[in-house]
């Protein structure tokens, strides 16, 4: 079973006088002002919820504090102030033993450079943490040949790790975090070191995986459209600060400031958008079923291109009610796949205009 992993008001200071700069910060200083005196503020008031079974992605720069962020989460790091809470329990208020009784059993870690050990089989690799449980041998060989299964990975339990390819050792890491049956998968920059095709495919496989798997997974990555694919939700750090904290489709349609906006610029929305958050959802009139081809609110933004494409009016959306939910004007999804168009109210016609084409013209349809 899944469970849920809350973060509240973490902070993270490294340098002198540790609570004297979580007060600074507090009042409202920020990270220059303390760099100034050697202090660190790594990450400042942090706080999210992972549901059951999400993949809370922590998107930012390098230096923005995300692999701090995360070494808190599994308590590996002590906060300098705030909380952790996974499964119902105060990790921070931990004594070190639990901790790490914690950490061998429901928590397991992908590091960006998976270290394996060169002289043991790929088997015996995956097996690690459970070793580190003090699972019994053949349990383990077992529970290790079906993660490794799971990841693609079946004829190879006996290789040497430097018989795989950097992408198959990664997998062997992964393998490592499944195989213990943590329910919380940390991924620091798991996938950043792989050739791009590469490192689809083992996004692909993540989703794939975590479709019938449902852990609890925080993954950390730089790359905006990795961030894109595999979060739930998105949380964007900058300078320690979450500065935005929502799903792929809020951020893009909704970027928090300009930092997020210029982030976002390079984001090929037509792999990320849906109906739902393009669409206008101040229509009048009610249900819009003529025989024309609809959309739904989930339908993915190139269909939706595909079905305006073909229509001389815009795409009615409609729930499953067949309700009209909102209509999606053509010039809507040209203006999204330019630059400009962060924001769809940016690109909106004079709403005169619109009502005229729109409205009306899903009316008669
Ligand atoms: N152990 C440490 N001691 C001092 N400063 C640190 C330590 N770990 C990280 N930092 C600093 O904290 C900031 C955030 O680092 P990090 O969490 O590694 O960022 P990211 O993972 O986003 O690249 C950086 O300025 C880094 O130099
Ligand atoms: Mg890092």
């Amino acid at each position: 079973m899944s469970s849920r992993l809350e973060a509240e008001g973490l902070y993270k200071v490294f340098g002198r006088r540790p609570d004297e700069a979580v007060e600074r910060l507090r009042a409202g200083a920020d990270r220059e002002e303390l760099r100034a005196d050697g202090t660190t503020a790594a990450v400042i008031d942090a706080s999210f919820t992972v549901e059951p079974g999400h993949i809370f992605v922590v998107m930012g720069l390098s230096g923005s504090g995300k692999s701090t962020l995360l070494r808190m989460l599994n308590g590996l790091l002590e906060p300098t102030a705030g909380h952790v809470r996974f499964d119902g329990q105060d990790l921070t208020a931990l004594t070190d033993r639990d901790l790490r009784a914690v950490r061998a059993r429901k928590i397991s870690m992908v590091f960006q450079h998976f270290a394996l050990f060169p002289h043991r089989s790929v088997l015996e690799n995956a097996a690690y943490g459970l070793a580190v449980q003090g699972v019994s041998r053949p349990e383990r060989e077992k529970r290790a040949a079906e993660a490794l299964a799971l990841c693609g990975l079946a004829g190879w339990e006996k290789s040497w790790p430097d018989e795989l390819s950097g992408g198959m050792q990664q997998r062997v890491g992964l393998a490592r975090a499944l195989a213990t049956d943590a329910d919380l998968l940390l991924m620091d920059e798991s996938f950043s070191a792989l050739d791009p095709l590469i490192r689809r495919d083992m996004q692909d496989q993540l989703l794939d995986l975590q479709k019938t798997l449902k852990k609890t997974i925080v993954f950390i990555t730089h790359d905006l459209n990795e961030a894109m694919r595999l979060g739930d939700r998105i949380a964007v750090m900058r300078d320690g600060r979450i500065v935005q904290n929502g799903t792929a489709e809020d951020i893009l349609v909704r970027p928090a400031d300009d930092y997020v906006a210029s982030f976002i610029q390079d984001v090929d929305r037509s792999r990320v958008l849906t109906a739902s958050a393009v669409m206008d959802t101040d229509v009048r009139g009610d249900e819009a079923d003529c025989g024309c081809e609809t959309a739904t609110p989930d339908t993915p933004f190139v269909e939706l291109c595909a079905i305006s494409a073909r229509l001389t009016h815009p795409v009615a959306v409609l729930d499953t009610g067949r309700e009209l939910v909102g209509v999606v004007p053509r010039q809507r999804l040209v203006a999204l796949l330019g630059d400009e168009a962060a924001d769809p109210a940016a690109c909106d016609s004079p709403r005169d205009k619109r009502d005229k084409g729109g409205d009306k013209a899903v009316a008669r349809a």
